[in-house]
């Protein structure tokens, strides 16, 4: 009933209050319950700026200590949890391992299905907050063949998935601290982004009073799409093309230009950022520390630098308002981390889940929670006789 209006994308269209992230497109402004997000990357560890998100407010030293032990606790997974990984091809994007197995867990935490028992809730939270690491890190070492690497609890967030991603029965990983610290800012800076595409889903699966599992899965499933997530994976796999096409970046300038062909530089453009994406100036700014800091010398950055100058010089860009976006630049610092391609989304969702929590847990404390149901503007055939199977042309 009433009148409905069309908003395809939802451009315009406001879905909820939210008081967690802050976004101001046209001054390039983003905050964390009222904190600059270049502060929090700075200053933060990522599991403080998780507790930020979710419980509103800084921890102080003991709630920080409290936190992480609870966290440190929940690392491993269910034994059963871990035949799953068994049953899936080895070449298995590590995304679909990702949300199947974080789907699966709702089979093995029945009671906790509830989303309006609090405890249990909160035990979910810390559940899938300390295990996301290990689930990804083995759907990695699924993918190389090599055996799992258990969580070790003395190390920290970072630390610890840095291990179980690189360690092998006959050589431990001894994890860089340059690493460490170059991961804790990418998770920080990909923490929450408000009402994005996966932020969004979880919402919306939420709304319905489905468990917290499969609203994270369906996140975590809208975050693996190329123009969301994805963008970092497909960002660099273009770089690649340009290093191996001679690096002519005005090839690819041209080609994002021509709408007949459908390339877009990935990692360029975004519905909300129209001067430019703090995310983006943090993290290309971490990419030249530690290129220099591990005197490393990346051709890909390079290219990437090359491609931002040619596509910011020019009209298409500039009338647009296209910059680069948070996925430009992440996937420089993943290559010298080491981290695989096929890994980088699944990075952006360890770092994104702090902020889907966030959101699904705002959602079911307001009192004017209301299922999500879109309306449409029907455009099919009228109404029409039926016609029976024999006398069908
Ligand atoms: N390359 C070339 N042209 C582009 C690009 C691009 N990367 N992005 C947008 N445009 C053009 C688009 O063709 C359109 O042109 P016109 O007005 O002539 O039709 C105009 O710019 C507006 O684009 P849009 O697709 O209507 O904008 P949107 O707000 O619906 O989409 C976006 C935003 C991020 C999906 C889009 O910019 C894009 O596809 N970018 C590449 C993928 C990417 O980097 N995604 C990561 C986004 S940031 C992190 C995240 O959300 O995960």
């Amino acid at each position: 009933t009433g009148v409905v209006t069309l908003d395809p994308g939802y451009v315009n269209t406001g879905s909820t209050t939210s008081g967690i992230t802050f976004l101001n497109g046209e001054e390039g402004v983003l905050r964390y319950r009222g904190y600059p997000i270049e502060q929090l990357a700075e200053n933060c560890e990522f599991i403080e700026v998780a507790y930020l998100l979710i419980y509103g407010e800084l921890p102080t030293d003991e709630q920080l200590e409290v936190y992480r032990e609870k966290l440190s606790t929940h690392t491993m997974l269910h034994e059963d949890l871990r035949l799953f990984y068994d049953g899936f091809p080895r070449d298995a994007h590590p995304m679909a391992i990702l949300s199947s197995v974080v789907g699966a867990m709702s089979t093995f935490y029945q009671d906790s299905l509830d989303p309006h028992d609090d405890w249990h809730v909160e035990v979910s939270m810390v559940r899938l907050l300390a295990k996301l690491p290990t689930i990804a890190a083995w759907a990695y070492k699924k993918s190389s063949g090599q055996p799992f690497v258990y969580p070790k609890n003395h190390l920290n967030y970072c630390e610890n998935f840095l291990r179980m991603m690189f360690s092998v029965p006959t050589e431990d990983y001894e994890v860089d601290p340059d690493f460490v610290s170059a991961l804790n800012l990418l998770l920080i800076v990909h923490a929450d982004h408000e009402q994005n595409c996966s932020t969004s889903t979880v919402r919306m699966v939420g709304s319905s009073n489905a468990n917290i599992f499969a609203s994270i899965s369906a996140g975590i499933s809208a975050l693996w799409g190329p123009l969301h997530g994805g963008a970092n994976e497909a960002c660099v796999n273009m770089l690649e093309r340009i290093r191996d096409d001679g690096c002519n970046v005005k090839k690819y300038v041209d080609m994002a230009k021509d709408k007949e062909d459908g390339f877009r530089l990935m990692g360029f453009g975004h519905r909300v950022y129209k001067n430019f994406d703090p995310r983006a100036t943090i993290i290309k700014a971490a990419c030249h520390r530690i290129l220099e800091k591990q005197k490393l010398e990346d051709p890909i950055f390079d290219i990437a630098r090359q491609l931002e100058e040619a596509a910011l010089k020019d009209e298409y860009f500039i009338e647009r308002h296209l910059y680069p976006n948070v996925d430009f630049y992440s996937g420089v610092i993943y290559r010298a981390i080491g981290i695989p391609e096929k890994m980088f989304t699944v990075l952006f969702a360890i770092g994104r889940l702090p902020g889907w929590i966030a959101h699904w847990r705002e959602m079911h404390a307001d009192p004017h929670k209301r299922i999500c149901r879109p309306r449409q503007i029907y455009t099919g055939p009228t109404v029409r006789e039926f016609v029976p199977i024999d006398q069908r042309s």
